[in-house]
């Protein structure tokens, strides 16, 4: 024996050691991740190691175990519990990781797992990082009674105390019920799975028995529903690898922490290179509809463009971009979907949008190609005036850098609503073909010369003639420009290079808000 061999009791400690880590590999034991990977489902454990850059995963709490006894919960103790928790790198920046191991008791959620969680999260405030929660779990452990749900009160308020100072992010890998659920919808962004991953607060059997309704898991609660309907998730991605890899490119856009800026990258991308294809993309009459997807892809940097929400509300598109390789948000009317007027779900969509932006300095462009606000009763009776209401709050209480081009046409007041120099936005440009009023020359025409029009011979020629004038003297860009509300009127070609220009003039902007414990935002 030398004198760096280890004494006996050493090597039975570490034989302990060892025995006890690889238990906690195991969660539910060997049979449960055959069933999970049978489901189509990763483990917990591999769900983080797609996650986060290679062998960059620390594990805290492995050997966590609950203290419950009722219903022979003595006998289902494996350490660490239903839950991993941890940090680790994601593109070599630190992260905090939680990931619910439905191989032990259905990954629900007991007072121990909420302990970690909560350690986790506190850990990631402190710190200054990112936490991305991955869900798949059964909600509240039934055999732990109210304890269990003092657990999920404690991850909600932890959420709360997060939210707005580190980025959260949310992926549901499988069922997400009850209480389960509330804890992403505090967080910044939902990923779901498409045929895996469902959330709801009630399951389809209660709700039979309570209303007699008949419904699938998958029509209630699936990733397509709440994608595309609800607006609870962000994405529907087709696998679980593909959601922790939007994960990955999200965070690539945001800063670690409220303190810090987006990070920039170096970009191959012109600043100065010329939009001249633009002019082609938006067409000049003012009702074809065009993607303005395709106005996005060309303004931003090459391939930087990331949708978020893509489904939900498709009359207006958000996401993030780069810049000059600066990350920016990006909100703009969709022309393709109902000629981009603002409703209820976009309103919704942009304010929670606009609000996260400014949360994290990332500033926010705005593409404007608005004919309104939906009319009609059904937008009003669901409160439109609320939910809009909502837009401009977020708008209003922006300090990040606000910069918006009006790319065809900004009425009423959709055109107040999004991003304009009303509400305090930096830089306002529009584009030379742009109309800018209070109403379109249509509407404008039929309330001001109702009388004319009822007394002539030929209404149809009349209206035509007044709406061309109506159009010429005020439904253009230069009335705006006159009072300073539109900065300049700048030609399609220029608009990348000036954007660029001005986001760096802005780098240092620093404006201060009224001190006040927060505001009273419409919710
Ligand atoms: C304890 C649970 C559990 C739970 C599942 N399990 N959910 N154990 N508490 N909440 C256990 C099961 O008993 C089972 O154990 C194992 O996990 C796998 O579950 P299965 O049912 O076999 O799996 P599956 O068929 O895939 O169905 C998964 C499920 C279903 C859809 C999640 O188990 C289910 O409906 N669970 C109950 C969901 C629920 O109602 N939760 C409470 C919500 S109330 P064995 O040992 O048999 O394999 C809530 C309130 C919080 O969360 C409110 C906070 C504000």
């Amino acid at each position: 024996m030398t004198r760096n061999d280890p004494k006996p009791s050493d090597r039975r400690s570490e034989d302990e050691l060892a025995r006890r880590r690889e238990a906690s590999q195991l969660g539910g034991g060997q049979d449960r991740i055959d069933a999970q990977h049978e489901r189509g489902k990763l483990t917990a454990r591999e769900r983080i190691d797609h996650l986060l850059d290679d062998d960059s995963f620390h594990e805290l709490d492995t050997f966590v175990r609950h203290r419950a006894t009722e219903f022979d919960l003595e006998e289902t103790r494996p350490p660490g519990d239903a839950v991993v928790t941890g940090y680790g790198e994601v593109n070599d920046r630190t992260v905090f990781v939680y990931a619910l191991d439905f191989t032990v008791l259905g990954g629900s959620v007991g007072e121990a797992v909420a302990d970690k969680i909560c350690k986790a999260t506190e850990m990631a405030i402190e710190n200054g990082a990112p936490v991305v929660g991955i869900w798949d779990s059964g909600g509240a452990r039934i055999q732990e009674g109210v304890t269990s749900l003092a657990g999920f009160a404690r991850i909600f308020q932890q959420n709360v105390r997060a939210s707005g100072v580190v980025p959260q992010v949310s992926v549901i890998t499988g069922p997400c019920a009850g209480g389960a659920t509330y804890s992403p919808a505090l967080t910044d962004f939902t990923f779901m799975v498409q045929g895996t991953s469902y959330m709801m607060i009630t399951g389809p059997d209660v709700i039979e028995t309570v209303t007699g309704e008949q419904v699938t898991k998958e029509e209630l609660g699936g990733a397509q529903v709440h994608a595309s309907r609800s607006g609870v998730a962000h994405a529907a991605c087709d696998t679980e690898k593909r959601a922790l890899d939007d994960v990955r490119r999200l965070l690539s856009y945001l800063p670690a922490n409220h303190l810090g800026d987006p990070p920039r990258v170096h970009t191959h991308d012109d600043p100065d290179r010329s939009t001249d294809r633009l002019a082609e993309v938006v067409p000049s009459q003012p009702r074809k509809p065009y993607d303005m997807v395709e106005v996005i892809e060309e303004l931003l940097d090459r391939e930087s463009f990331f949708e978020v929400h893509a489904q939900f509300a498709r009359n207006l598109v958000v996401g993030f971009a780069r810049l000059d390789g600066r990350p920016v948000g990006v909100v703009a009317n969709q022309p393709r979907m109902n000629a981009g007027t603002l409703e209820i779900e976009a309103s919704q969509k942009g304010a929670r949008f606009v609000r996260f932006c400014d949360s994290f300095n990332l500033p926010v462009l705005t593409l404007v190609d608005v004919p309104g606000f939906m009319p009609g009763t059904g937008q009003e009776h669901n409160g439109i005036i609320r939910h809009g209401a909502k837009l401009i709050y977020a708008y209003s209480e922006a300090t990040v850098p606000l910069l918006t081009v009006v790319v065809r046409k900004a009425y009423g007041g959709s055109y107040i609503v999004m991003g304009s120099k009303y509400l305090g936005a930096d830089v306002n440009y529009a584009w030379p073909d742009a109309e800018m009023a209070v109403m379109g020359p249509q509407g404008a025409v039929n309330v001001l010369y109702s009388d004319e029009l009822a007394a002539a011979d030929d209404p149809e020629a009349l209206r035509e003639e007044l709406v061309a004038e109506y159009r010429e003297q005020f439904a253009n860009p230069y009335r705006p420009a006159e009072r300073g509300f539109i900065d300049d009127v700048i030609r399609p070609a220029e608009t990348r290079s000036r954007l660029v220009g001005d986001l760096e003039m802005l780098e240092r902007k620093n404006e201060q808000t009224l001190r006040k414990d927060h505001g009273n935002a419409p919710l």
